[in-house]
């Protein structure tokens, strides 16, 4: 099965609108010009800076994403969320769904990340859904476990609603193992593939080509250096790159390593 790589940059809480002109221009300067990229690239500032860069990312053919999104759709009293339908409105493409730090420090739930990633489809952005398990969880042996419900939520939401399963084709899953996160430390290519594996085998088992196509991201401490050899491993498609993706140098040397 031939599928396209995405790296994409999740800046978290990080920038300015001089340090992201930079940044962006050092991207833009170091990838391939659109049509010749091995590679989609994606970005993802806080919300506050994204219209400011829709304009030039699109020219450059690059994606631009949102960290979060809310679980409503539409507009209403629900004082400090952002929807779908406005992130769409400002020019995203993409977003990012249940990363961990939001799951560990604002109470998102396997149940949110689903209607969430039902809200970004219905407003035609490709959801980015991130999976994951604590350190502890792996010690325990529970990674597969806890992995399959995060995932199985999102599984149930698609099957309840009218998008249905064939609404997973447009969306990309993220697996980042929580303590391989900003710590230094990476999942072997190994342990990736073997979580990849799994997480392709799950949706797979619901549904062959589905699970053939979607791309299935790894995201933890991924740098220059170890990007390439992630990358080799047949179940990975691609990075969610926090860190690395703030130095243009570093996510460009990342870009290329899909080659
Ligand atoms: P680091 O690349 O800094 O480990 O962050 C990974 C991540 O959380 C991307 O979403």
């Amino acid at each position: 099965m031939n599928r396209t790589p995405v790296v994409v940059g999740n800046w978290k809480m990080h920038g300015s609108r001089a340090a992201n002109a930079s940044l962006i221009s050092g991207v833009l300067s170091g990838v391939a010009p659109r049509g010749q990229r091995s590679a989609e690239v994606v970005v993802c500032p806080p919300f506050v800076y994204l219209a400011d860069l829709a304009t030039m990312l699109e020219q450059a053919g690059v994606g631009l994403g949102a960290q979060d999104v809310c679980t409503e759709a539409g507009q209403g009293a629900f004082t400090g969320e952002v929807s779908a339908p406005m992130l769409r409105d400002v020019g995203c493409t993409h977003v990012i769904i249940g990363h961990s730090e939001r799951r560990a420090y604002y109470a998102e739930t396997d149940e949110g990340v689903g209607r969430k990633t039902l809200a970004a489809l219905s407003a035609a952005l490709t959801p980015i859904i991130c999976v994951g398990e604590l350190l502890e969880e792996r010690d325990a042996g529970l990674t597969y476990e806890v992995v399959g419900r995060q995932l199985e939520a999102v599984l149930r939401a698609l099957e309840a609603d009218p998008i249905g399963l064939s609404g997973l084709n447009r969306c990309i899953v993220a697996y980042e193992p929580v303590w391989a996160i900003g710590t230094g430390r990476t999942a072997t290519p190994e342990q990736a593939q073997d979580v990849h594996a799994f997480i392709r085998g799950l949706i797979q088992s619901r549904d062959a080509r589905i699970g053939g196509s979607v791309r299935v991201l790894y995201g933890g401490s991924v740098k220059p250096g170890n990007a390439r050899e992630l990358f080799g491993m047949p179940d990975v498609d691609g990075g969610l790159i926090g860190g690395a993706s703030l130095k243009a140098e570093d996510f460009v040397a990342i870009v290329a390593a899909t080659q």
